[in-house]
């Protein structure tokens, strides 16, 4: 496409975001995500900064994170109208069976706490035209 654009990934963990962004996006897009500053404080407020930064300058930008809520979408996609920039939501569908058994299989910081990914689950709603995504893609996971 013509022109930078802002993708929002959304999924459990170990739905296989990161994987799917190092395939598909990593060539032409900056990634962010919580994630590279595991003990940063403020956190979010810093992702949305380093976000609008990088949109100022005209690059693409994809934001690697579970962003399981609407409410947790809309920062992101206002800092995308206030760039002038087109957003789009890339929902990593995969069963929660298929996330618990990765989430299992993975050592040290990347395995999070069962509770941590019920929680997730139960917060989540998928991405839709209607919070103010300019498109949505799904990709379906599998085992
Ligand atoms: N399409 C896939 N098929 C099989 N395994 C996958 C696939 N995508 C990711 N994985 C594996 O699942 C685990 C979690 O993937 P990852 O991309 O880190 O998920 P997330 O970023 O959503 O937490 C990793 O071990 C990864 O190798
Ligand atoms: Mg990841």
């Amino acid at each position: 496409m013509s022109g930078p654009e802002l993708v929002v990934l959304a999924g459990l963990q170990g739905s296989g975001k990161s994987t799917w962004t190092a395939r598909t996006l990593a060539g032409t897009h900056t990634v962010v995500s919580k994630d590279h500053w595991p003990n940063a404080r403020r956190r979010e407020a810093r992702q949305l900064r380093v976000v609008a930064d990088l949109l100022a300058e005209g690059r693409d930008v994809v934001v690697d994170n579970t962003n399981p809520s609407p409410d947790e979408r809309a920062p992101l996609i206002a800092l995308a109208r206030k760039a002038g920039v087109p957003v789009r939501a890339v929902w990593i569908d995969t069963p929660l069976e298929v996330c618990l058994t990765r989430n299992a299989a993975r050592e040290g910081r990347a395995k999070v706490p069962l509770a941590g990914l019920l929680g997730t689950r139960a917060r989540f709603v998928p991405p839709s035209t209607a919070e103010g995504f300019d498109r949505v893609d799904v990709v379906r996971g599998s085992s």
